[in-house]
């Protein structure tokens, strides 16, 4: 006889008492993590009120211990370095660690424990999401990770349940600040994108290293959720066509404005009669267009759907409180079902349709010729 995910749950840890607190532990304390361990501690008590009972950190895994985070609020015997003890006893667990190990293994781990994950790990959800959702099914606990795609801004919540009862045609996202800013400065300044990009790593938007950002490995991560959840289809970082911004020049920038246009890294994700098209390459938009108002590091992401319409979702896309907005969201979601005794919704792919090569894409070219006469 089939055992129900919320038998299994029964089964797999204890459920605590009514009155007790719900044991949260942090898995990094970087720019968003102690952004979140902060915000935990300064809004306790209306958390406490809006999930029914006191969310309790129990630790915060850290790479490096003895390092001053008095900033955080959290009580400086509560930092360690054994994330892998942390994990089996906690009722929550969030990691911000980013990266695929130790990442992967520890939210493994957490929900073999029993333990509801909240990540905001855009590259281990695009490289290996299915294994993710498979062991939530398993051990009967939530995976959220509303703060993988486009940092504060409500967006996977919308696709996976507001938007559950309609057909989304299309989704199109400047789902990457960095390169939004660099293509920002070259419209707006005519810089080049060398200087912009020096620009962006002056201001804090780019790292040192912005190889994941600029060749658009960000964005195509994003992509892949995205388009995984508004088709109810597996689609892997790896089946997402992926062009960066490196190649765009002054002169394209200049040509586009001529046109009344602007340049943008855009990740696509197109239904259409043969299957899903994804790809993240630089697009020119009529101006026109509401994502060509999308100023400076800021994300928005235009949905397109049978019912609704249009719909476009707008805001920051990175940064401690902004990204840590979006954790918090999901752990009060995640920890509201641990007291009511549910859970949200899990994997759907049942459409399972085929993911398009860029070839089969139907889309407009621009071709700049530089010629002597
Ligand atoms: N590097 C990313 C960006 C951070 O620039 O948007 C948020 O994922």
């Amino acid at each position: 006889m089939p055992v129900s995910v919320a038998a299994r749950r029964q089964d797999s840890h204890v459920v605590r008492a009514s009155n007790q607190s719900l044991r949260v532990a942090l898995l990094g304390c970087g720019v968003v993590g102690s952004a979140v361990a902060r915000l935990l501690t300064e809004h306790a008590a209306d958390l406490a009120a809006r999930v029914g009972r006191p969310l309790e950190v129990v630790g915060v895994a850290v790479r490096r211990a003895g390092r001053d985070r008095s900033e955080t609020g959290v009580d400086a015997s509560l930092f360690t370095t054994d994330a892998d003890e942390l994990v089996t006893r906690a009722d929550l667990v969030v990691e911000v660690i980013g990266g695929l190990e130790p990442a992967r293994s520890l939210l493994l781990r957490a929900m073999a424990h029993g333990a509801s994950v909240v990540t905001a790990n855009k590259a281990l959800l695009a490289e290996d999401g299915p294994r993710l959702y498979a062991a939530a099914a398993e051990h009967g606990v939530d995976l959220y990770y509303e703060a993988a795609v486009a940092g504060a801004i409500p967006l996977l919540r919308p696709l996976r349940e507001s938007l559950a009862g309609d057909d989304v045609r299309r989704v199109l996202g400047i789902v990457n600040g960095t390169t939004n800013y660099v293509l920002d400065k070259m419209d707006t300044t005519g810089a080049g994108f060398a200087d912009a990009v020096e620009q962006a790593q002056a201001l804090g938007y780019a790292e040192a290293d912005p190889t994941a950002d600029i060749e658009g490995f960000d964005a195509a991560a994003k992509a892949a959720i995205l388009a995984s959840l508004a088709f109810h289809t597996r689609v892997a970082g790896t089946d997402v066509h992926r062009e960066g911004i490196t190649e765009v020049t002054a002169a394209d920038v200049a040509a586009a404005r001529q046109m009344d246009s602007v340049v943008k890294l855009l990740a696509i994700c197109e239904r259409t009669d043969k299957g899903v098209s994804v790809r993240v390459h630089p697009a020119m938009i009529p101006r026109s267009h509401p994502l060509a108002g999308v100023r400076e590091a800021f994300n928005a992401v235009f949905v397109e759907a049978a019912a609704a319409g249009e719909l476009m979702f707008y805001g920051k896309g990175a940064g401690g409180d902004p990204t840590a907005s979006a954790v918090l969201g999901d752990l009060v979601a995640v920890a509201r079902h641990r007291v009511s005794g549910g859970l949200g919704p899990g994997e759907s792919r049942y459409a399972d349709l085929p993911v398009l090569d860029v070839g089969e894409a139907l889309t407009r070219y621009h071709i700049s010729l530089e010629i002597e006469d």
